[in-house]
C-alpha cells in the first residue's frame, strides 16, 4: 500500500484522477489538497467535494484548501478548457424540477491549510508519503519553504507537468502546471526529494473519446456515470472545436497509473531545469533526453512512454468497478 497526497487544481482531468486514485487498492489517499490553477482555489476545493460526492464513499479523505496565487507570477487560469466553474459548467446544470443537479457540497474541509497539512502528513509518515501534484506546484514549494526539515521526510513526488520533445499547451514551449508557477517548479526540483515527471509528451498519447466513454458507461446509469458524462462534456467539445477530436487528454490520471501500473510506462533519468524568466519561454521544462548525449547528474525521472490502450482499459476497469473501496 502506498500512502499518497493528491495536490490538485480540480479541473476535469483532476476529478478523473481523484476517482481513479480512490478506486486503486494499491493506494491509500491520505488527503486531497487544492491550489489555484485551472480555476481559482475556492472553486477547485468545491470541485473536489462535488467529485467525492459523485463516488459512493463510506469515508472521505481529508480535503484542505491551498494557495490562491503563484509564488511570484500573476495567476492565470484555464477556464477556457475546464469551464468557468472548473468542472465543465456542471454546477449550473438544472434537473427537470429546476433543482441544481450538483448542488453546493457540504463544506467538509480540514481546519488547517493545504501547506500545513502537507507538512503535518510528511512528519506523520516519514519516508512513506508520496506527493502527487496535478496542478501548479505552489503548495509543495511553500511547504518546503516553511518547514524544509519536515518536508525531507517525503518519499517521492510524482507530478503531472512539463513538456520536453513536443509543443506546450499554454505557449509553444510551456505546459500549464509549470507555466502557472515556474518558480515553484524550480524550487521543488532543487529541493532534493526524488521527482518523477509525467509530461505532455505521454499524456497527449492518452485520449478519452466521448465514443469510448459512452461505450464503457453503456448501461451503467448511476451517479458516477452521470458525473463522468456531465463533467467531461464541455472539455470534449473544446477539443472537438479546437483540436479536431471529440475527447479529452487523460493528463492527471496518468501519474496515478504510474504508481499502480508502472509496467505500462517507460521512464528515463534526466537533468531537468525550468525557465523562470524568458519572455517567450517562461515555464519551459528543459532536459536533453537523447540517449547518446552525456548527461549531467540526473535530478528527476521523466516519463517518456506509455501503453495507451492498456492504460485506458485499466482506467475504466477501475473507475467503473462496482466494488468501490470505501
Ligand atoms: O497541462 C495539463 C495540466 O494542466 C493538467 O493537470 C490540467 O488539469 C491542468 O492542471
Ligand atoms: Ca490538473
Amino acid at each position: 500500500m502506498q500512502r499518497i497526497l493528491l495536490d490538485t487544481d480540480t479541473g476535469v482531468d483532476d476529478a478523473l484522477a481523484i476517482i481513479l486514485a480512490l478506486n486503486s487498492p494499491e493506494l491509500q489517499v491520505e488527503a486531497i489538497t487544492t491550489v489555484s490553477g485551472n480555476v481559482h482555489v475556492e472553486l477547485c476545493t468545491r470541485n473536489v467535494l462535488i467529485t467525492l460526492e459523485a463516488i459512493e464513499l463510506r469515508e472521505y479523505p481529508i480535503v484542505a484548501k491551498g494557495e490562491s496565487q503563484p509564488l511570484i507570477k500573476p495567476f492565470v487560469n484555464a477556464e477556457h478548457v475546464h469551464g468557468s466553474d472548473g468542472l465543465g459548467g456542471i454546477t449550473e446544470l438544472l434537473a427537470s424540477d429546476g433543482e441544481r443537479c450538483y448542488p453546493h457540497p457540504e463544506p467538509r474541509l480540514s481546519p488547517v491549510s493545504a501547506v500545513d497539512l502537507i507538512i503535518e502528513l510528511a512528519g506523520r509518515y516519514p519516508d512513506e508519503l508520496v506527493l502527487v501534484p496535478l496542478g501548479p506546484l505552489t503548495n509543495i514549494a511553500k511547504a518546503m519553504i516553511k518547514n524544509p526539515a519536515r518536508m525531507r521526510n517525503i518519499r517521492e513526488i510524482v507530478l503531472m507537468g512539463g513538456v520536453f520533445e513536443t509543443y506546450g499547451n499554454v505557449t509553444t514551449t510551456a505546459e500549464f502546471n509549470i507555466f502557472v508557477d515556474p518558480h515553484a517548479a524550480q524550487l521543488v526540483l532543487d529541493f532534493g526529494i526524488p521527482v518523477t515527471i509525467v509530461p505532455l509528451d505521454v499524456t497527449h498519447q492518452v485520449i478519452l473519446t466521448r465514443e469510448r466513454l459512452n461505450a464503457e458507461i453503456g448501461k451503467k446509469k448511476n451517479r458516477l456515470s452521470q458525473f463522468l458524462s456531465d463533467s467531461t462534456e464541455a472539455c470534449m467539445k473544446f477539443h472537438h472545436q479546437r483540436g479536431g477530436f471529440d475527447g479529452l487528454y487523460l493528463h492527471d490520471p496518468l501519474p496515478i497509473g504510474l504508481l499502480t501500473q508502472p509496467e505500462l510506462f517507460e521512464t528515463v533519468d534526466a537533468f531537468v531545469q525550468i525557465e523562470t524568466s524568458g519572455d517567450l519561454t517562461q515555464g519551459m521544462t528543459i532536459a536533453d533526453l537523447r540517449p547518446e548525449r552525456p548527461r549531467p547528474t540526473p535530478n528527476a525521472r521523466v516519463c517518456v512512454g506509455v501503453n495507451s490502450e492498456s492504460f485506458l482499459q485499466h482506467f475504466f476497469d477501475r473507475i467503473l468497478s462496482t466494488t468501490t473501496r470505501f
